[in-house]
């Protein structure tokens, strides 16, 4: 491997105009994850969800995004996992995500909240079973003593259940993202980068502030 110093790329895909400022920062966050699907991106739904601990420590961890709409980002977890405990002492949390073929990066900080038990009924109803056996049997976050004490524990859900309905465990669901600012970062050469950031004063204003912010 070559040393990590000398690696070195100028970037030259595109360009993030001052026209970008009029849009609707959630319209726009989707028609970017649109270009990473139409680009056949692996995971262009991917993003980096970061949480403090009770400590007021950052944890971070990769999920998928299932959903943006104009009320933010939602994914689906463990509530009982180690970001659903973060998450239920202190509801902020940022996300990022990165599209290396694109040179593009998309940060959102915001507050969290979980959504209505109907949609993370529906989302979890659309899943495999195998998914939502999987969902009974993990105990997100906890240790276990070995892989072949994870398989008796999916066993014994998949017994439990039989050919019944898996529905969704009380403690798994969607957690909501609502944005108070959203950075778009567009890679440009020679390190002078594009970077434009909307914010807005609480999540029930929908009045963004843009600015340009320098590389
Ligand atoms: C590509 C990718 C996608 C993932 N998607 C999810 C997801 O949607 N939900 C989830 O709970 N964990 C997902 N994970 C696993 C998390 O990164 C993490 O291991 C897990 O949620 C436990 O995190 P925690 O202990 O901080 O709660 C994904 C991991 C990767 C690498």
């Amino acid at each position: 491997m070559g040393r990590l110093e000398d690696l070195r790329r100028d970037y030259r895909h595109g360009q993030l105009d001052d026209d970008a400022i009029g849009e609707d920062p959630l319209a726009m966050l989707a028609r970017w994850v649109a270009d990473a699907v139409d680009a056949e991106l692996g995971e262009p739904n991917a993003a980096t969800v970061a949480t403090v601990d009770a400590d007021g420590v950052p944890d971070a961890r990769v999920v998928l995004l299932r959903g943006i709409d104009e009320r933010g980002v939602c994914w689906y977890s463990n509530r009982r996992s180690a970001k659903g405990r973060q998450l239920a002492g202190n509801p902020h949390a940022a996300v990022v995500l990165f599209w290396e073929p694109l040179e593009r990066q998309v940060r959102l900080r915001g507050t969290v909240e979980d959504l209505p038990d109907e949609e993370s009924d529906a989302y979890f109803a659309s899943r495999p079973r195998s998914s939502r056996i999987g969902a009974w049997a993990s105990q997100q976050s906890e240790p276990i003593a070995d892989r072949a004490s994870l398989d008796a524990q999916v066993a014994q859900v998949t017994a439990r259940f039989g050919d019944g309905e898996v529905a969704r465990p009380e403690h798994w669901g969607g957690s909501l993202l609502r944005p108070t600012s959203i950075e778009f970062w567009q890679g440009r050469p020679s390190r002078l980068h594009d970077r434009l950031r909307f914010t807005r004063p609480d999540v029930g204003s929908g009045d963004w502030a843009v600015a340009r912010l320098q590389p």
